[in-house]
């Protein structure tokens, strides 16, 4: 796995480049988490968002972070032991989540979807949404479209991976849509390139085709 080895320094490393608590604030923010609420993070990491998501829920609900690499779900049941907090990690990947349907208010997804190639994002968000009660929210933060032209100065190679392209393409509503949610909302920026989208599970059956 691609960031295996920055597990043990994840948290700080985070802060150092300003993806500390105001960040995790303000992408739980875009949640509007009640107590007990269900909620789940996929692509968790060390836990850091999934943690205070049951901080957010306690004491009834429960919050379940899962993360495809074993060191960041190692180090994430580390950091929850530590900080006495009640959230579960599970090793599982967004594609195939290990969960029935409908068990979850909410969902998570901070900074892993430019990880996922195009075949697996569309498979991550059917996954996501089958696991979603109906009108249930997923959050998810990512890079997205830059919103300054300086940016591409800094980003135009990744435009040439299949991972990043369509999150710098601005096609991230456009797989949420296609997966079946809606509405889809974009909801800000930070840096004018990580960017906040909430996406609902219709209370009515559509048929995504
Ligand atoms: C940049 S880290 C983000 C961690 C955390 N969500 C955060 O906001 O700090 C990206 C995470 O996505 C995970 N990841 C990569 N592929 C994944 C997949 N197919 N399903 C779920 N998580 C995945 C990686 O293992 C890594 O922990």
């Amino acid at each position: 796995m691609l960031l295996e080895w920055l597990a043990p320094v994840y948290d700080r490393y985070c802060k150092v480049i300003g993806l500390g608590e105001r960040f995790r604030t303000d992408t739980l923010r875009h949640a509007q988490l009640k107590p007990g609420d269900r909620v789940l993070d996929v692509g968790c990491g060390t836990g850091v968002l999934t943690r205070l998501a049951q901080d957010a829920v306690s004491p009834q609900g429960t919050a379940i972070g899962i993360d495809p690499g074993p060191a960041m779900i190692a180090q994430a049941r580390d950091n929850a032991r530590a900080a006495g907090n009640r959230a579960e990690f599970r090793l599982a990947a967004v594609e195939r989540l290990p969960f029935p349907d409908a068990s979850f208010d909410v969902v998570l997804s901070s900074l892993m979807f430019h990880h996922l190639p195009p075949e697996t994002k569309r498979e991550g968000l059917r996954e996501v949404l089958r696991v979603l009660i109906p009108g249930g929210r997923l959050v998810l933060v990512d890079v997205g479209k830059p919103g300054h032209f300086l940016w591409w100065l800094v980003v135009w190679p990744f435009l040439l991976m299949p991972m990043t392209a369509p999150n710098l393409r601005g096609e991230v509503p456009i797989y949420l849509s296609a997966a079946g949610f809606a509405p889809v909302e974009t909801n800000g920026m930070r840096w004018r390139i990580i960017t906040f989208w909430t996406a609902v599970k219709p209370k009515t059956n559509t048929v995504v085709t």
